[in-house]
């Protein structure tokens, strides 16, 4: 059977590069969900979609077709061909995206897709409801949370770094809490801690000490095969 560990958390918790070392060291595929919800924010807006309207972006999404094939360590997103890279990062899909993943047949088709990646090999699957929806019965769930302020740090450091954006860590701070606002509340699949998942503050742990606590809570039979 195919081996899944599930990482959920709020944004900025340190999912994607605790998920990525896990994956490596683990010699599993890692998969950001998160940029399955922020491709088609970012072929809505593209094709201008209104925002405001659930039955359009419904419709829309059905019609954007997302290739996803494994690749370097990771399962990687194609749209007609194209890889979107750093444009589903900014600020506008920051705050757009919660509006397309509180609709259930988008988090639906999402979901699907998710499970339909088992077919590559072992995945560790970082998002918002993966251990609660995706994959609730994996023996290996997480949820990495941290302090708005130490979320907020991270963030900001990282588009300044990558070129994306040049906002204050107080903007950063309002948006991520204004989105965990919204992924928490919702009707379908909201944040939450699942029942029996790790939980893992890392406001005062470094990278290493995050990745070591998950590697140390994983079933001992993975690891022997690793
Ligand atoms: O993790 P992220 O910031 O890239 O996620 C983008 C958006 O998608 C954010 O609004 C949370 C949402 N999301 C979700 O609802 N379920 C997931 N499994 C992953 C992300």
């Amino acid at each position: 059977m195919t081996k899944v560990i599930a990482v959920d958390g709020p944004s900025g918790a340190g999912k994607s590069s605790v998920s990525r070392i896990v994956g490596e060291k683990m010699g599993f595929l890692h998969v950001d969900s998160g940029a399955l919800y922020r491709i088609i924010t970012w072929q809505c807006l593209e094709n201008g979609v209104d925002m405001e309207s659930p039955d359009a972006i419904c419709a829309f999404s059905e019609t954007v077709a997302i290739e996803c094939r494994p690749e370097g360590g990771r399962i990687a997103y194609y749209v007609g061909g194209e890889a979107p890279g750093e444009r589903i990062r900014t600020p506008e899909i920051n705050l757009n995206a919660s509006k397309v993943a509180r609709e259930k047949p988008v988090r639906d088709r999402v979901t699907a897709l998710l499970r339909g990646m088992t077919q590559y090999g072992d995945l560790v699957v970082e998002g918002r409801d993966i251990t609660t929806a995706v994959f609730p019965d994996s023996p290996a769930r997480f949820y990495l949370t941290a302090s708005a302020e130490a979320r907020a740090r991270r963030r900001q450091k990282e588009e300044v770094d990558k070129g994306i954006a040049n906002q204050t860590t107080e903007a950063v701070k309002a948006s991520l809490l204004a989105r965990d606002e919204i992924d928490s509340t919702r009707k379908y699949a909201p944040l939450k801690k699942a029942d029996g998942a790790v939980e893992i503050d890392s406001s005062d742990l470094s990278l290493d000490e995050v990745v070591g606590i998950v590697m140390d809570a994983l079933p001992s039979e993975w690891k022997a095969l690793s």
